[in-house]
């Protein structure tokens, strides 16, 4: 095996996604024979109480406030930005202006024209930089992204994806900055949502060339947590309709994503169908894949995948793989291909693919602003 080389890795954001960024770099050594060693050297965060729970990691040098001091310090090579989406674009720039690669989180900006700043400032300066969206590592989500990319499935029918929660159908549940626009921007949950369900879409190279949005707003306010009310001024829900051109075809999709879907509390799902085959995925049942089979007659056909992931952990082939397991696939994924190590396996979302899920976005909202089909 040729040697191991160690990045070391800021984390700007605290929250819920950086210690989940931290607890993946704490079993690091889970995977096998892996090129590169993970090292969390720095996190920034504005509240002192999450930056004492990183005390609990020993390699941590420097615990700040200030995104600036962790962006100056010799000590970083990459950074991961997990803040709310008003600050991406300004910490990202920062970020990549400090000379340091970034794994971003979606949305990448705030909007798309947002988006577009980002990433052309990463491409003009040469950074490394590839946005977050863990799903499509899932086992499951690698085998129906294979089949659709060898062209398995014969002449393609339809294309569904989404990402649906239900926390939010509790109305007691108070306001958060992603309930609101001037934090997570008016595409609302798309902006949230929307990244993890147009990855594998848009790296099978499926472009909608026209949308139908129907957007939601279902709860139009909430606690503020103070004793008083707030208005949530986002969209909950949004489902698009449209044709991606495949093949000479106009395949129709739909892409769901929502915080109110009754019963949902965190599934990501993929079903692509075609004439010869089809194939479908659900974190709702995460070791299954689903394929269909046209015979004389037709078959759902269900296998049990077990632990096979893109990158070899010590975890036993025959166990269920969870969300930390994909996140650290995620991370591998990412620093294998910096280092020029991804031989041939799936990458995390490009700053291109990102600008490609806003353009979507953006089309969402003129189309439900206009009750029209808008072009793309
Ligand atoms: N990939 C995923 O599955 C996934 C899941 C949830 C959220 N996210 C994304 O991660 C990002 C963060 O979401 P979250 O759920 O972790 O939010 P969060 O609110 O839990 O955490 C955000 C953190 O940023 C900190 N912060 C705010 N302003 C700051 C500043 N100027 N400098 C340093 N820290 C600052 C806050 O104190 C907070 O701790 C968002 O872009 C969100 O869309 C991704």
């Amino acid at each position: 095996m040729s040697a191991v080389t160690t990045v070391r890795i800021g984390i700007i954001g605290g929250g819920l996604m950086g210690r989940e960024a931290a607890s993946a770099f704490g079993r690091w050594f889970a995977l096998e024979n892996f090129p590169v060693r993970a090292e969390l050297t720095a996190v920034c965060d504005l509240q002192p109480a999450l930056l004492d729970w990183f005390r609990a990691v020993p390699t941590v040098k420097l615990l700040t406030p200030d995104h600036r001091a962790l962006l100056a310090s010799p000590d970083v090579d990459v950074v991961y930005v997990a803040v709310p989406h008003h600050l991406h674009e300004a910490i990202y720039l920062d970020a990549l202006r400090a000379g340091k690669d970034l794994l971003a989180e979606k949305p990448f900006g705030i909007d798309l024209a947002s988006a577009r700043r980002i990433r052309d400032e990463a491409q003009r300066l040469g950074r490394f930089v590839r946005v977050s969206s863990e799903f499509p590592f899932l086992p499951g989500a690698q085998r129906v992204f294979r089949l659709a990319a060898d062209g398995a499935l014969g002449r393609l029918i339809s294309v569904r994806a989404g990402f649906l929660h239900s926390s939010d159908l509790d109305p007691t549940k108070p306001i958060n900055w992603k309930r609101q626009a001037k934090f997570c921007g008016e595409i609302g949950v798309m902006g949230d949502l929307g990244m993890h369900v147009a990855h594998l879409p848009l790296r099978l190279g499926w472009r909608p060339a026209t949308l139908f949005a129907q957007l939601q707003k279902i709860y139009t306010t909430r606690p503020d947590g103070k004793g008083g009310t707030a208005a949530c001024d986002t969209w909950d829900n949004a489902t698009l309709h449209g044709a991606l051109p495949i093949g000479g075809d106009a395949v129709p999709f739909t892409f769901e994503t929502k915080r109110l879907a009754p019963t949902e509390t965190n599934t990501w799902f993929i079903e692509i169908l075609g004439t010869d085959r089809g194939a479908r995925f659900s974190t709702k049942e995460p070791k299954t894949l689903w394929t269909y089979r046209r015979d004389k007659e037709q078959w759902w056909e269900k296998t049990d995948l077990g632990f096979g992931m893109p990158f070899k952990t010590i975890s036993g082939g025959i166990f269920e793989p969870g969300l930390p397991d994909v996140l650290m696939q995620m991370w591998a994924a990412f620093l294998a291909e910096r280092a020029g190590r991804l031989d041939g396996r799936f990458g995390c979302a490009t700053p291109d693919e990102a600008v490609a899920s806003h353009e979507i976005w953006a089309a969402a909202l003129a189309s439900h602003a206009s009750s029209q089909v808008i072009k793309l």
